[in-house]
């Protein structure tokens, strides 16, 4: 045997091992184990080789207390040490530089390969989570406890127990506790976990029923992305929007469930492109959609979106007024409509096969337009349609800074049956339109919300974020239809005779875009 694979085999066999074969059996038992020993060497290279998602595990379990501070790092740190398990099985290859590239590839790809089996690992619940330690801790450090009615003479607190974890959620028995109260301290339970708790409610059980006494919370060990492009959104069918990523994927909500929609957030905190994403949306998915933006910061948020033949903007009260009008004579048409065919909304009429394109009417910074006490007929107009628009298939769409009854008049605030509420700083804000103070737990984050359902559950979502000039070229490639007669009609009533330079060049067609002026 030469000297080089002499050292290579007692590198890999342990010297005290054939010293103490050679002390039990003497040379012929050394005359067998020779025979064997490339095969021996052969296959503790390749056990360790590929054991190393093994070895990864035992690691990652034997760690798992560690994950609540350093989550992924720990996580991850075993499946790169692994990277450098072949370089001792390639050292003589990795004299030559070719051969050294090679290692590496090979060192990349069983980093990746290890990954994925980490992650696997992970999703079917393999590596246990010590998920009951830090509930605990966590019950304790927010008070989300009881007095114990076991003992109730003793000082000796109760909290709702961990009876299950599973890879994405975890149930807790009740105990007195709620969802909703278990909720109220989402914000202060996920920051001590250091994890990030999403939906929470009563567990379900097969026949869709609810256990009284069980609790299940959703979690992930990330949080949510901060930045989702529209392009990554999928595609949902027509009369569905998507709303934004929940810990669950996308959730879409159909308009016949949405009904109206209000909108509130501090400044900066994205609401402008929340409704320019979910315009974007109806117009890709719609192509008969009718979109009314009514926008009273001079028409720069909606106006570009006028190229298309479907989308008209209004920015003053008397076009506004033209508007509603027109809107609420569609609204009788369709009311003989769906009673010629004896259904109860539009809706039904639409799973008989008849189709009426939904109406949006969006109000960007409802404060601004409920401010005018001079504009009271306009106002009616308006809460005419949030109480009958269900009806005919027409949503009004307000969003606001403050939700206080300044911002929004309260006959129409208490129409507006799903709510979405990005970042606040008062707690009353946050109260008023969602009922809870949730809303001013957020993380500071643009795009980052809560949305309150019509059966009024509460859901942290993030929205996806599209700009100006994605949406230039996005809508540049929709082709949408301009022949209805409703839009000639809302067409020629806020175009015809318009003032406003922006309105009139984007009646022609010619639509004004950030990227549209020369940087100087
Ligand atoms: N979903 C999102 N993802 C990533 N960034 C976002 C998102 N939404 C908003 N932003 C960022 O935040 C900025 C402000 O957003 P936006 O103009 O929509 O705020 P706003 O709530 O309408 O504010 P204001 O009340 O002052 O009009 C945007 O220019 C963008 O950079
Ligand atoms: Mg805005």
């Amino acid at each position: 045997m030469s000297e080089q694979k002499k050292k290579r085999v007692n590198l890999l066999v342990p010297v005290f091992i054939i010293k103490l074969l050679k002390f039990l059996f003497g040379y012929k038992a050394m005359r067998f184990y020779d025979r064997f020993r490339i095969l021996k060497s052969l296959l503790l290279r390749w056990t360790l080789f590929f054991y190393s998602p093994v070895l990864m595990w035992v690691f990652v379990n034997s760690t798992k207390f560690l994950w609540a501070e350093n989550k992924e790092i720990i996580k991850i740190m075993p499946c790169f040490i692994s990277g450098f398990i072949p370089i001792p099985f390639f050292k003589p290859v990795m004299e030559s530089n070719s051969g050294l590239f090679l290692c590496v590839l090979l060192g990349i790809a069983w980093v990746m390969v290890n990954l994925v089996v980490l992650n696997v690992m992970t999703d079917k619940g393999v590596v246990s989570l010590r998920i009951e330690d830090i509930w605990r801790k966590a019950c304790l450090h927010t008070g989300l406890t009881c007095q114990t009615n076991l003992e109730p003479e003793k000082d000796v607190k109760e909290f709702p127990d961990v009876v299950s974890v599973n890879p994405r959620s975890f149930i807790v028995t009740a105990k007195g506790f709620t969802p909703e109260k278990i909720q109220e301290k989402r914000a202060e339970l996920s920051a001590s976990m250091n994890l990030f708790l999403g939906d929470m409610g009563y567990l379900k059980k097969q026949d869709g029923s609810t256990y009284a006494n069980l609790i299940e919370i959703k979690y992930s060990w990330s949080d949510l992305p901060a930045n989702i492009p529209l392009s990554r959104v999928p595609i949902v069918p027509r009369g569905k929007v998507i709303f934004g990523l929940s810990t669950d994927g996308f959730y879409s909500l159909s308009l016949e469930e949405m009904v109206h929609l209000g909108v509130s957030g501090e400044t900066g905190s994205g609401k402008s492109v929340f409704l320019r994403q979910l315009i974007t949306q109806i117009l890709v998915t719609d192509r008969q959609a009718v979109i009314i933006g009514i926008d009273f910061k001079g028409g720069v948020e909606f106006f570009f979106f006028s190229q298309l033949g479907n989308f008209v903007c209004v920015d003053d009260f008397e076009k506004t007024g033209k508007v509603l009008e027109i809107v609420l004579n569609e609204y009788a048409k369709r009311l003989q409509i769906v009673r010629q065919n004896d259904c109860d909304s539009l809706y039904q009429l639409r799973h008989r096969g008849l189709y009426l394109s939904p109406i949006f009417i969006l109000i960007d910074e409802g404060a601004e337009f409920f401010g005018d006490k001079t504009q009271s007929r306009v106002y009616e107009m308006v809460g005419k349609i949030a109480r009958l628009g269900r009806f005919a298939g027409i949503h009004l769409i307000i969003s606001t800074q403050r939700a206080d009854v300044e911002a929004i008049p309260q006959q129409i605030r208490s129409m507006l049956v799903t709510r979405v509420i990005f970042k606040v700083s008062q707690k009353e804000d946050s109260i008023m339109f969602i009922g809870t103070a949730e809303a001013t737990k957020l993380r500071k984050l643009p795009g980052r919300f809560y949305l309150k359902d019509s059966e009024g559950k509460l859901k942290q979502l993030q929205a996806p974020y599209v700009s100006k000039a994605e949406v230039k070229e996005i809508l540049s490639k929709v082709n949408t239809e301009q022949n209805n007669g409703l839009m000639k009609l809302l067409r020629s009533a806020v175009y015809e005779h318009s003032e406003s330079t922006a309105l009139r060049r984007t009646a022609c067609g010619e639509a004004v875009c950030a990227s549209d002026f020369v940087q100087v």
